[in-house]
């Protein structure tokens, strides 16, 4: 019997954009879902063909000032272990990741203030001079635009920002008073304005998310227009607000992932380390769904399990070697291939 969303399918892939009342259909129905993954595959592979590209995370510091209800190294988690890693650590795993072949690296790390504006910009100048032909990408959270400007004087190309959520009243039940949706969307706004090249996303499965904040989640995606969307699955960690919450739905995960390759045929979109923390197969999965960038960690073994956002993280216990050599083997094992290029997003 022939699938009855087929069009719905089609008309995503044709037009990038499909009433909410459809939309709601294909992220709700698994019966829809092979369908849809194999539609966004196809996509992919119009545009990047099999290639996966590799982006080296450096979890820089676990310091945060904020304190998300979700996630495991905020403020007020009093058993996170929290570390820094010098620029001279730094420059170290950009000099293993370099070797490995590894073309971007992305800084990332917890709001921590102690890494002033010129700080970050003397690693990033740093990194930018002894790597001229890699990315640098940062993903400190909110600062002023007046910060983020100087980070891409310094020579930082890319930001990551999660959105979270775009609905209100959901960020509300995801954040204290302090924090503001209004804020992290200007953050993102401003960031496109500098000229960098912007990554946004969502947790899907967060505590209290309904369908209808997921549709503007994906609406919100479609005004800012990001060149990278990142797709974490939620996983619970046992010491914040939210412990006796459930993880959400990896399926759910792959078929949002499978709506956006449709709706954003030239994105970049990764195969999450959460994906791959909640599922076994969970990237190899997420990159048949149509996602094409892998982000595996080039942090120092002994800071790994600091950097806990969740429970029962991969890729803890190993090298940055390791998880290279372990990457290339799963990526070549789901039918695609790692290329080193430094992989910027392919506009037409
Ligand atoms: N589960 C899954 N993802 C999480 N993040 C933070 N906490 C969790 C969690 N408990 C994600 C956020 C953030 C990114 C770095 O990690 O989306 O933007
Ligand atoms: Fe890290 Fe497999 S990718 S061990």
């Amino acid at each position: 019997m022939t699938n009855i969303f087929l069009p719905y399918i089609d008309s995503l892939r044709k037009n990038h954009d499909l009433p909410c009342e459809f939309l709601v259909d294909l992220i709700e129905r698994n019966d829809v879902e092979s369908d849809l993954f194999s539609a966004a595959d196809k996509v992919r592979r119009e545009i990047y063909g099999t290639d996966v590209y590799i982006r080296g995370l450096i979890e820089f510091t676990s310091y945060c000032k904020n304190n998300c209800y979700y996630c495991g190294i905020r403020r007020d988690n009093k058993n996170a272990q929290r570390y820094r890693l010098s620029n001279n650590d730094i420059m170290i795993c950009c000099r293993e990741g370099y070797s490995l072949g590894y073309r971007t690296f992305v800084l990332q790390g917890g709001e921590d203030m102690f890494y002033t504006d010129s700080k970050i910009c003397s690693i990033v100048y740093k990194i930018k001079s002894e790597y001229p032909d890699c990315a640098v990408t940062l993903s400190l959270g909110e600062r002023s635009a007046e910060s983020y400007k100087s980070f891409f004087k310094a020579g930082a190309s890319r930001y990551l920002l999660r959105h979270e959520t775009a609905d209100e009243g959901h960020y509300r039940k995801l954040h204290p008073y302090e924090m503001s949706l209004e804020n992290r969307k200007k953050c993102l706004f401003s960031l496109k304005e500098i000229g960098y090249q912007v990554g946004s996303g969502f947790m899907v499965g967060s505590p209290y998310q309904t369908i209808d904040n997921l549709i503007s989640d994906i609406r919100f995606l479609q005004k800012l227009d990001p060149d990278m969307i990142g797709i974490g699955t939620y996983i619970t960690h046992k010491d914040t607000p939210f412990s006796d919450r459930e993880n959400g739905d990896i399926y759910l995960s792959l078929r949002i992932i499978a709506i956006l390759r449709l709706m954003f045929p030239h994105a970049l979109i990764p195969a999450t380390t959460a994906l791959g923390t909640v599922h076994p197969q969970g990237r190899e999965m997420a990159l048949k769904a149509g996602a094409n960038v892998v982000m595996p960690n080039l942090s120092p073994i002994n800071v790994r399990k600091k950097y806990a956002l969740y429970d029962n993280k991969i890729c803890t216990d190993e090298e940055s070697a390791q998880c290279r050599e372990c990457l290339e083997k799963r990526i070549c094992d789901a039918g695609y291939r790692v290329v080193t290029s430094v992989g910027d997003v392919r506009r037409d």
